[in-house]
């Protein structure tokens, strides 16, 4: 995907029609916008997000009345003559010119979006008309399809990844230092409560020493609550409470998706012995009942997580890690997600949510660490 050109019109900061050129050259292969706090750079982004995936977009809520009042708020506002008070433009809309491949071919596309406050200041004055033109002609079906559409060529859950500004990047880094400090926290604890791990030593905040494992190529799941892909293998209802809980095997293996296997499989080909199917299961509940204890304590639900043990000599130790990333909590009151599916959602505040984690089970994030 390649963009030319954004066009902002009375667009929060943007004051009448003003068009941004994104044209590079070989010599010149990169934009770099610069400006002070209020200079129109998060709006910037803001408004490229919001002409691609409209009510979707991050930065807006998740009900109609949201997305209205995003609308409104939007629009430009600007002194009155004599500087006595503000008063806010009648239309406002963003545009976006760009080269995406789509239906297997490169296309350029130019998406409008815009709307008018007619009369009164009330929420549903303000509808909002979108027009799509690929290569030049207007398409009514790319309009009326624009969000599927979009969903081939930039899938919103993923366009996070491309879309974000200098604070997003502080923000990821930060998760690698939260995962580790709380990888380190829970490692420790089960030690202390009798489960054998890698963990060595938080050695930085964002390294950990740890004891080189023979890994075994399978992951341990198990769920107290039906939610993900057991419920799209099985139908089930999502949030069901699994009593008692339930245990899944999977091979490690990109590409085929980590598929699902049995202890059979295990034994066939090998992966492991029975006796270290055996040890695995019975760590993996231990680490279950350890751990949803302590998330309970915290107000969390354990609902799922995932677990790898390696070989070191003759012991079968606890391997890879514990984070939001690989297991699922809820708020135990109001069901909020604070781990991973919040990224794969496309909900937002995924490091806040992992710092919440930290913070509910007393994981100091800023502690010094010991040399
Ligand atoms: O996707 P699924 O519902 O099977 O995931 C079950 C649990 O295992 C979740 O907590 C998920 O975060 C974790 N998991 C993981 N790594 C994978 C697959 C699942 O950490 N490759």
């Amino acid at each position: 995907m390649f963009i030319y050109k954004l066009v902002f019109e009375n667009f929060g900061v943007y004051r009448g029609r003003q068009e941004i050129d994104f044209s590079v050259s070989k010599e010149s292969p990169i934009v770099l916008f610069g400006g002070k706090n209020g200079a129109g750079k998060t709006t910037l982004l803001n408004g490229l997000q919001f002409v691609l995936y409209g009510k979707r977009a991050a930065n807006i809520g998740r009900t109609s009345a949201d997305h209205e009042e995003f609308l409104i708020e939007a629009v430009h506002r600007e002194e009155s003559d004599d500087g006595e008070s503000l008063y806010q433009k009648r239309k406002a809309g963003v545009e976006i010119e760009f080269e995406a491949v789509y239906d297997g071919e490169l296309a350029r596309f130019y998406v409008t979006r815009s709307w008018e406050k007619s009369g009164s200041e009330s929420l549903t004055n303000f509808p909002e008309k979108l027009t799509v033109f690929q290569n030049g002609l207007p398409s009514e079906f790319l309009t009326k399809n624009w969000a599927e559409v979009m969903e081939e060529i930039l899938p919103h859950e993923i366009s996070s990844l491309f879309l974000f500004d200098g604070e997003k990047i502080d923000q990821l880094d930060r998760k690698g230092m939260v995962n580790n400090r709380f990888n380190a926290f829970i490692m420790g604890y089960l030690e202390e409560q009798g489960v054998a791990t890698h963990f060595d030593a938080l050695l930085s905040d964002n390294e950990s020493q740890v004891k080189h494992l023979d890994m075994i190529p399978v992951e341990c799941v198990v769920r107290n609550i039906a939610t993900g892909s057991l419920c799209r293998r099985l139908g089930v209802e999502d949030g069901l409470d699994l009593e008692p809980p339930t245990f899944e095997f999977f091979l490690k293996n990109d590409e085929l998706h980590d598929p699902m296997i049995n202890e059979y499989h295990i034994a066939s080909f090998g992966w492991a012995t029975p006796a270290e199917v055996e040890s695995m299961k019975v760590q993996t509940f231990r680490v279950n009942e350890i751990l949803s204890k302590l998330f309970a304590d915290g107000g969390m639900i354990l609902v799922d997580f995932k677990l790898e043990f390696g070989r070191f000599s003759d012991q079968l130790l606890l391997g890879d890690e514990f984070t939001p990333d690989g297991c699922r909590l809820w708020d135990t009151d109001t069901r909020e997600k604070l781990d991973k599916d919040r990224f794969r959602q496309g909900l937002g505040g995924v490091v806040e949510a992992y710092e919440e984690v930290a913070l509910r089970l007393g994981v100091d994030l800023e502690a010094p660490i010991a040399a």
